[in-house]
């Protein structure tokens, strides 16, 4: 009790404790504070205030366990302590070089005041965009082994909002169309979930580091009321197990007072690790193009036969076609066995060392090595994760020993329909986001990071940050990505982009694929946007790896675009959310990290409009040349999706553009310091 009362001091150092508050803490700039409340009953809460005003009203925390009794009341209070922390840590890649990374921290120790009197940890993260916390289940024989049944962690959000969001825990590994609504017509949602108060406050709530652990979706309980809901597990009854000591993931809010705030925030890396995996210099940034958009086409196929995408004549083809216009990398998709089987059923045929016959691995890899182009290599799981791990090692020496330094995943299977080999030998039906799969993630990017490749998932788990610890751990998928432009049924909506930079982009770089100059799918169907909108996509779509995903052939179509996939890089030293309103636009200006150049993109939706960009983010000291690739007076995505003006000229800092963006249109923008 001592303790607690001179804890609770420290804490006061900071703020005072509210009457009912057992301990509170605000940021550094004093910009958001936290509060921890223990009721009557030992139920224990927290609540977030911006600028004295709640944002969060008082939100449960703790556990419902498997085999021992809740872990959610008949706490009290036990101690806290503070600590605070700056400083300034380098990304080796990314969309800033340099992040801060200042906050001050609350622990909040917990007891059970009845037998077996169990403890539970609590760690607030106060910066001042946002709020990360988290477990920590401390060593104690009474909870040693910790069976979760759910975790009943709440996000009470006190004023009225509507919401941007993806159903969470539905079968289409988080490839849906966004909502939105009302957040009190919210049902289950994936995270980050973005939300707007009708006050003008923006909020995000996500999660950073999903380390062995289920990843969270959000259950609308009452009103704005959301509660933690993990993903199951079918190995155990349990949806986490673990060993204390351990932590849970952080549970993020990030809070600003725009749109572009929300993006511009470091919660997330910062929450993260610092770099587990020492040099990694040998993780580098590109541009590839692929076997891979024809057979989305259904031009070639992924199958062997006469219309097998992955020969060894195609690949040549490909790799002289990166060569010659830059490109470091070329993807091919279905080069081993065994594509010809019924991919959800027959998964587990799937060889990873054994290449198609029409497929030469070692001659294309020398191929491609004179003519300084390396091939991703393609590991389609189809949700077989067991199959997969029974040849990873192999797998991963195979191409190591062949130069390859990426590799490309894919996890195709409905939710629950990933099978996992468990402890006892059984196979297991698993979600994307459960603990098996975060177990399995991190075991293919450490091996991967053994071998000096790089990692880039198809319907992966979710991104928490964890490029931080890991940095091959370059890009994923976990949304719609351009492939359903060539699906059709329907196609991305024009305003797909404007909305993912203020949901999914909050988590991390997205595989996204952008660069269909054609601007068609299978069978002619309209892609619904303008060609400065597939270029704006390289800008607003973040991703290290980006890819050229049209054939060749349409390159060659239309050289003018063109030009500006082969200049804008994929690695920044700034970044700038300069507008942006969720689902409506976005326009963001982006720092070559190895050139003073500056690269502008601009995004709408199904609208004409115009967007106002001040050039105040370049710098006094050069002469700037602006090449810029807009949208004609008569572009329409659906009319005249092709009317693009190309044209270069001198521009001067602090002046204001005015963008013109046709219905599905965009800008993009070369900044060329001289
Ligand atoms: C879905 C992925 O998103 C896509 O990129 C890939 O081509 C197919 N699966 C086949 O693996
Ligand atoms: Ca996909």
């Amino acid at each position: 009790m001592k303790f607690a009362l001179i804890a609770l001091a420290l804490v006061a150092l900071l703020v005072p404790a509210k009457a009912d508050a057992v301990a509170e803490i605000a940021s550094p700039g004093k910009v958001l504070a936290v509060q921890v409340r223990i009721d009557g009953e030992g139920k224990a809460s927290y609540s977030v205030s911006r600028g004295g005003h709640t944002v969060i009203a008082p939100s449960a925390l703790g556990f419902l366990l498997t085999d021992q009794p809740q872990l959610k009341r008949n706490f009290a209070f036990a101690g806290a302590d503070t600590a605070s922390h700056d400083d300034t840590w380098e990304q080796p890649w990314g969309e800033w070089r340099f992040i801060r990374n200042r906050y001050n921290e609350l622990r909040i120790h917990l007891k059970e005041k009845i037998a077996p009197a169990r403890r539970l940890d609590v760690v607030f993260r106060v910066y001042d965009d946002g709020v990360g916390f988290r477990y920590e289940f401390p060593e104690q024989v009474v909870l040693k082994n910790v069976h979760i049944a759910e975790e009943v962690t709440e996000f009470d959000v006190a004023d009225p909002a509507e919401a941007w969001w993806e159903v969470g825990g539905d079968w289409n590994s988080y490839e849906q169309l966004y909502q939105h609504t009302r957040l009190d017509a919210v049902s289950q949602a994936h995270t980050p979930l973005t939300i707007k108060t009708d006050g003008g406050v923006y909020i995000a709530i996500h999660e950073a580091a999903l380390v062995d652990y289920a990843g969270m979706w959000l259950k609308r309980i009452d009103g704005q009321r959301l509660r933690s809901v993990l993903s199951p597990s079918a190995q155990h009854a349990a949806k986490v197990v673990r060993t204390a000591p351990f932590t849970s993931p952080w549970r993020t809010l990030i809070i600003a007072d725009s749109a572009a705030g929300l993006y511009m925030s470091h919660l997330e890396l910062n929450l993260n690790e610092p770099n587990a995996l020492g040099d990694v210099s040998w993780v580098r940034p590109y541009k590839y193009v692929g076997i891979w958009w024809a057979m989305h086409l259904t031009n070639w196929t992924w199958a062997s036969g006469p219309h097998h995408g992955a020969t060894t004549e195609h690949t040549k083809q490909y790799i002289d076609f990166a060569a010659a216009n830059g490109f470091k990398e070329v993807l091919v998709e279905g080069w081993n066995y065994s594509w010809d089987d019924d991919w959800f059923a027959n998964g587990h045929s799937l060889s990873y060392t054994q290449p198609y016959p029409d497929f030469d691995i070692k001659a294309l890899a020398a191929y491609g090595k004179a003519k300084g182009v390396k091939i991703i290599g393609h590991h389609e799981t189809f949700g077989k994760v067991d199959n997969y791990e029974a040849q990873l090692s192999g797998a991963l020496d195979l191409l190591a020993g062949l130069g390859y330094d990426s590799i490309k995943t894919g996890y195709v299977a409905d939710e629950g329909g990933l099978t996992v080999l468990g402890e006892d030998g059984k196979l297991s039906y698993e979600y994307h986001d459960g603990q098996a799969l975060a177990v399995h993630h991190l075991k293919v990017v450490t091996e991967a990071a053994k071998r000096h490749i790089a990692v880039v998932d198809h319907e992966p788990i979710k991104d928490t940050g964890l490029r931080r610890t890991y940095p091959n751990w370059v890009s994923r998928e976990g949304a719609r990505g351009q492939e359903y432009n060539a699906w059709g049924n329907p196609p991305n909506p024009p305003n797909h982009e404007s909305l993912l930079v203020f949901t999914r982009m909050l988590a991390g770089p997205f595989d996204f694929t952008p660069g269909v100059l054609s601007l068609t799918g299978k069978g002619g169907q309209k892609i619904q946007n303008t060609v400065a909108h597939q270029l704006a996509d390289y800008i607003v779509i973040y991703s290290p790896v980006q890819m050229a995903a049209d054939l060749p052939e349409n390159y060659v179509k239309y050289p003018g675009p063109f030009q500006f996939i082969k200049d804008v890089p994929t690695d920044w030293s700034e970044t700038r959310v300069l507008s942006g309103e969720p689902g409506e636009f976005a326009v963001m200006a982006r720092k070559d990290r190895n050139s003073n150049n500056w690269y502008l993109g601009a995004v709408g939706d199904n609208t004409k409009r115009r967007v106002a960009v001040k050039l105040d983010f370049l710098d006094n000291k050069h002469h700037w040349v602006a090449e810029t690739y807009l949208d004609a007076k008569d572009a329409d995505w659906d009319s005249n999706p092709h009317a693009i003006n190309i044209a270069r000229r001198a521009v001067t800092p602090g002046e204001t553009l005015t963008l013109n963006l046709a219905r599905g249109g965009g800008a993009a923008i070369r900044f060329v310091a001289k």
